[in-house]
């Protein structure tokens, strides 16, 4: 009896529809190679929820989501919607409350260089050479982004606004785990991110990381300022495996960390909860400059789908192969116009034809 899972399919504003079609052509491939089904329900989210349904997460997408083991996201925002207050937003205004009400405390955002696109990075080659592979764990849903009290109160020029970082010591504890046991699986090496010179949140985070960190005695733990750590990154990115933060320094450094690999519409990401539901998304935005043109890069929306497999579904043997599928596209030079350099081995593709090659290679590789 093959095996079924319930996807929840929120492809959202400008590229994001048409890199979704990429990634679902990927998943029905998947479906016919190993024997699983993937029972998608389609829902608004974002600027086009705004549109059609007055907000940017409705009631029905969140029951949606509920009845899914996942959510694949694709992106949302666009200058239609720039001029709404803040809170109603698409991107505040979908993003923020999924990873509330989903309790997504754990993002995965992995930094990696593809070997065929080194040249892309804005580090010198010096630098970067031999490659990098970097995973930033962000604490996802505490921290200075919904700590009370919060808001902008008071009149006239003592108007004043007003935010709260706040961990307890289980918010910290239970992302820890999330980064030693990823560091277990990679280099075993985990830098963590904090303020400690300054803030209370972060002399606490040092304290629980380093009382976590006793269980696992085989990772190599070191303490970072996150000052310093803005910096060392552009300085020896090389030296990094695990990064982890709290949320507003794992949304800094993370975008950071993606820019130096040159190739920020190729990343995927992960925001997991407790247990195994997770939504996955794209870490590049919804590019409406290029929407609706077959221009946009479909790998960083596949290579979410091939998150979702691995840390969702526990199908670690098709997340690979489709994490191969898109090495070996890479490697044959196909190239869409983001990270494509002119090179005399490389052939500009549409979003449609990197599916396309994405999905036979796949089936060449299980053949
Ligand atoms: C991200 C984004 C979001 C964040 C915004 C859009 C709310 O920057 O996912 O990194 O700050 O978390
Ligand atoms: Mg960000």
């Amino acid at each position: 009896m093959s095996k079924n899972f319930k996807v929840a399919v929120l492809s959202g504003d400008g590229i994001g529809p048409e890199v979704m079609a990429e990634a679902l052509r990927v998943l029905d491939a998947v479906e016919s190679q190993f024997e699983v089904g993937f029972e998608r329900t389609f829902a608004n989210v974002g600027g086009i929820a705004i549109d059609k349904e007055g907000k940017a997460l409705p009631q029905g997408t969140i029951d949606t989501c509920k009845a899914a083991d996942a959510i694949l996201f694709g992106s949302v925002g666009g200058p239609k919607w720039e001029n709404l207050p803040p809170d109603e937003q698409p991107e505040r205004g979908a993003l923020l409350p999924l990873r509330k009400i989903f309790g997504l405390y754990a993002n995965l955002r992995p930094a990696i260089i593809f070997p065929a696109l080194t040249g892309a990075s804005s580090l010198k080659e010096a630098v970067i050479s031999g490659g990098f592979n970097i995973l930033v764990v962000r604490e996802l849903t505490g921290g200075i982004y919904f700590s009370q009290p919060k808001g902008v109160e008071g009149e006239g020029r003592e108007r004043v606004g007003i935010d709260t970082m706040r961990y307890s010591v289980s918010e910290i504890e239970r992302i820890c785990h999330v980064a030693f046991k990823a560091a277990q699986k990679r280099d075993g090496r985990v830098v963590s991110i904090d303020k400690a010179n300054v803030l209370s949140t972060s002399v606490l985070w040092r304290e629980v990381v380093e009382t976590v960190a006793a269980e696992y005695p085989e990772i190599k733990l070191s303490h970072m300022y996150v000052d310093n750590a803005a910096m060392q990154l552009v300085r020896n990115p090389k030296q990094f495996d695990v990064i982890l933060c709290e949320n507003m320094f794992g949304d800094i450094l993370s975008d950071e960390a993606a820019m130096l690999t040159g190739s920020l519409g190729m990343l995927p990401s992960a925001s997991l909860a407790e247990g195994s539901f997770g939504m996955y998304e794209p870490s590049g935005g919804s590019a409406p400059d290029i929407a609706g043109q077959g221009l946009a890069n479909p790998i960083a929306q596949i290579l979410s789908a091939s998150m979702m497999l691995r840390y969702s579904f526990a199908m670690v043997e098709a997340a690979d192969a489709i994490d191969a599928a898109v090495e070996s596209v890479l490697n044959q030079g196909l190239r869409t116009g983001d990270i494509y350099q002119g090179k005399a081995d490389e052939q500009k593709v549409s979003t449609r034809e990197m599916g396309d090659a994405i999905v036979a290679a796949l089936g060449k590789g299980k053949a």
